[in-house]
């Protein structure tokens, strides 16, 4: 058994309820949607459905990976798959490198295809993983796809984390090759830029999950852990969530694109789905809401979701998801500037029609 794995799924899940989001901000405010006034739908007909990994979501939504792997927290999970279940959203476990090395704490992960045998559940291991790892991450869930963590800066915090990362780009594809489940590339809240995505798709990856700068912050976790003075300024480290989904966007690639880092609300997920976002993925949000409330909260703020984005959809003339990817939509601020430097066609969202 490997305690220190134990204690630090216990660790992280203190310090994300406990820390506040950011410091920095994810960007959604830079984003303003263009309410567009001579309204055309029933409320009752905004169809908010869609097929993700070939399985229906409600909404286009994803409990993103949070736990499992240590005695207890079968528990959260069982919690989140339920409502994952009723409310007929998309779950992801957390790391189960745990699982897979003891099998006394695989149930912990496993309680979510039990509590949820239809619906899509996404496994999760880092993308360091040994290839035959993420296959068997896979077969532990019946996973309908395979998430693999980028978390570098992380690992740099932690005192027991890796430092050597050669062959990381190898093992992408290995994996890729060795796993029959889609395979989404996943940061954990430092975002992903052209660049990195350019070297993903070339190395066959066709889904990737951004998670960017402004929500759940890794360095300030990692800090709380293992305070260290001289790495302070990683608190303020990677690309904003907006800034990073705009850069993947703009390569035009055909990949399934998940947004999360900071999403908290109905609007903020229908700015991530204008901007081209296939879906949105929550993780911090709803594990403060989960411990500090409980689960009837959690259901109520997941529903609460789904009722703002319908409205927004109805105020701005989206009757299906796909729609709101031809709502225009505004870019100011510090994203603007970003954009401008970067040369990343913006003009597209403001004119579209
Ligand atoms: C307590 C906690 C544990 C997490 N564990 C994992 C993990 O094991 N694997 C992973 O890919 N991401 C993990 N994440 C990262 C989230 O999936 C997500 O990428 C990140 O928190 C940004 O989204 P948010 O701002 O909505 O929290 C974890 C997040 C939290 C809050």
């Amino acid at each position: 058994m490997d305690i220190k794995r134990e204690e630090r799924k216990f660790d992280h899940i203190a310090h994300a309820v406990e820390l506040e989001k950011g410091p920095d901000s994810a960007g959604w405010d830079d984003i303003e949607v263009i309410h567009q006034a001579l309204f055309r739908y029933d409320l009752q007909d905004i169809d908010t459905r869609i097929e993700l990994f070939d399985k229906e979501l409600d909404f286009p939504l994803i409990i993103n990976a949070l736990t499992g792997g240590a005695k207890g927290l079968e528990k959260i999970n069982g919690i989140l798959a339920s409502v994952a279940q009723e409310l007929k959203i998309g779950l992801a476990v957390g790391s189960q490198m745990a699982g897979i090395v003891n099998k006394e704490v695989r149930h912990t992960y496993q309680i979510t295809r039990q509590k949820n045998p239809e619906g899509l559940i996404l496994a999760n291991v880092s993308a360091l993983a040994q290839p035959k790892d993420a296959l068997a991450a896979v077969e532990m869930l019946e996973a309908d796809a395979l998430q693999i963590h980028l978390n570098g800066v992380q690992e740099l915090i932690m005192a027991e984390g890796d430092r050597d990362f050669r062959g990381l780009a190898d093992n992408v594809q290995e994996i890729i090759t060795r796993v029959p489940v889609p395979v989404i590339v996943k940061e954990v809240g430092f975002g992903i830029s052209k660049e990195t995505t350019q070297q993903l798709y070339k190395l066959g990856v066709r889904s990737v999950d951004i998670s960017g700068k402004g929500g759940t912050n890794f360095a300030s976790i990692e800090l709380a852990r293992n305070p260290r003075e001289s790495l302070e300024f990683l608190r303020h480290w990677g690309i904003t969530t907006v800034c990073s989904l705009l850069e993947v966007k703009d390569l035009n690639l055909p990949l399934t694109v998940i947004a999360s880092g900071g999403i908290e609300n109905g609007l903020e997920m229908f700015k991530a789905l204008g901007l081209g976002a296939d879906a949105v993925g929550i993780a911090g949000a709803f594990v403060k809401t989960l411990i500090r409330e409980g689960e009837e909260s959690l259901t109520k703020k997941i529903i609460d979701i789904k009722e703002a984005l319908k409205i927004i959809m109805l105020t701005s003339g989206a009757q299906k998801i796909a729609d709101i990817k031809n709502n225009p939509l505004v870019i100011k601020g510090d994203t603007w500037f970003w954009c401008q430097q970067r040369g990343i066609n913006i003009k597209k969202y403001a004119q579209r029609s």
